[in-house]
């Protein structure tokens, strides 16, 4: 199939190079200039694994080019996947001027019959504002569909590859079949319902896994004080195959661009129709809190904390990103700086990005784990990276001032900080101060 990309953030870029390794031809647009110049040189915007190989083979085959052209992209394509962004207004409302903005142009370039796939978050009924903007701008018959994006940042290739299933919302019932044949090369497990339900499938979703992080966490709150182990608590849990062990690592909660963004639109389309979610407002504020345990335990174990030194260790949302948006690890570096310790910050790939939206005197940029440990008082791992977990934690206790590790994604077992001479913080577990396990328990 001839496809249009409309955007190259994750979703577009993604998505588009995803079709094109599948074997359909993709043309990828954006305004920006710059970006495009970079794409067509195999220079990706986002930081993913795999992509730029991806980018790279597609393009040499063909199958892939990347243009400003949005007119030259519509009238070469049968499908146009809109894929802009939907950033939050204040309000916690979807900014929907980037669809608007691309709906317009679309119904302007349009040269004949298309399909015009959203991929965008949206609230519902937003594809039936697109329909009708589409419509104002052009003579030729076309139909919208809703075609909700899932992938992960860090995992994004294969999550779009392998997908779990495809949700095709769509209203005209004779695009059923041709849209299933085009995503059958991902998936046999293929979803087709009506373009509102399609909608609310994507904030639905987004919103239960976000519940799931916040219920564990809530849970380990609960486990610090009557002594389990909410590693253990959940590992219990997720044998019911009714419940599932996937999202329920304990933490300092969720960030990221999709979390935290479509909770607030979620609460927000509820609130319009005068619903009040309750359960996702706490889910929200929970996960809001759970980045002050970070602070509470340093406070619990250094006291005051001016004039303290503190390594951090990761400062994106998650591992295998470069993405900081909505990390916890910006409060947790902003409070610090507020109370007067000087920080020693570490991250594999998001250093320069953090720079851009921090950067502060009490702060030092270091260049690995080990440096940011050198002198600290305490080390607070943040995010957890792989390169983390397989760190010579012995070491610690000769360049560090005090032995104290707070462990914020509960990276370590307690063999792995048995005699260390840590003192080891985690979340929703036993603190390990110089304590050995019972052989009894031993696994
Ligand atoms: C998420 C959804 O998974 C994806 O389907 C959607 O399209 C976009 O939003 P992403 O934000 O890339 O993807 O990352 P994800 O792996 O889902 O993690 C989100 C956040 O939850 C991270 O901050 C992560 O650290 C946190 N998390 C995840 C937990 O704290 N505990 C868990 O058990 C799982």
């Amino acid at each position: 199939m001839d496809i249009a990309v409309i955007g190259t953030g994750y979703v577009g870029l993604v998505s588009g190079v995803c079709f094109a390794e599948v074997g359909n031809n993709v043309i990828c647009v954006d305004q920006d200039k710059q970006k495009i110049d970079k794409l067509q040189n195999f220079i990706s915007p986002i930081y993913e694994p795999g992509i730029e190989e991806l980018m790279e083979k597609n393009i040499h085959a063909g199958r892939l080019a990347f243009t400003t052209d949005l007119a030259h992209a519509i009238s070469r394509s049968e499908l146009i996947i809109i894929a802009v962004g939907t950033p939050s207004l204040p309000n916690g409302e979807a900014n929907l001027s980037y669809i608007e903005q691309a709906s317009i142009e679309i119904g302007k370039a349009m040269n004949g019959y298309k399909i015009i796939a959203t991929k965008s978050t949206v609230p519902v009924g937003t594809n039936e504002h697109i329909q009708m903007m589409i419509a104002m701008n052009t003579q030729h018959a076309f139909d919208v569909v809703s075609i909700p994006e899932f992938l992960r940042e860090g995992s994004a290739i294969d999550d779009t590859l392998h997908p779990d299933r495809i949700v095709l919302g769509l209203d005209n019932p004779s695009l059923a079949e041709p849209l299933t044949d085009l995503h059958r090369a991902f998936t046999d497990q293929i979803f087709v319902t009506s373009i509102r339900s399609a909608e609310m499938i994507k904030y639905a979703s987004n919103a239960f896994l976000a519940t799931k992080i916040s219920f564990i966490n809530e849970i380990s709150n609960i486990c610090e004080k009557v002594g389990a182990d909410v590693t253990e608590v959940a590992k219990g849990m997720g044998k019911d195959k009714r419940i599932g062990s996937s999202f329920l690592n304990a933490g300092i909660g969720y960030g990221g661009s999709c979390f935290p963004k479509d909770t607030d639109a979620l609460i927000q389309i509820a609130g319009n129709v005068d619903y009040e979610f309750q359960l996702l407002k706490s889910v929200v504020e929970v996960n809001k809190s759970q980045r002050y345990k970070v602070i509470s335990k340093l406070e619990a174990s250094l006291g005051l904390l001016s004039g303290k030194v503190v390594g951090i260790w990761g400062l994106s949302f998650k591992p295998n990103t470069d993405d900081i948006r909505y990390a916890p690890s910006i409060e947790i570096v902003e409070t610090l700086i507020r109370a007067g310790a000087t920080l020693k910050l570490y991250d594999p790939i998001a250093m320069d990005k953090f720079r851009e939206r921090i950067d502060h005197p009490s702060i030092q940029w270091c260049e690995n784990a080990m440096e940011a440990a050198v002198g600290a008082d305490a080390v607070c791992l943040l995010t957890d990276w792989e390169e983390f977990k397989t760190i010579s934690l012995s070491k610690l206790i000769f360049i560090m001032d005090q032995p104290i590790l707070i462990d914020g994604r509960n990276v370590y077992s307690q063999e792995q900080i048995q005699g260390t001479g840590l003192k080891y913080y985690s979340v929703g577990r036993p603190d390990l101060i110089g304590v050995s396990r019972p052989k009894a328990l031993a696994r």
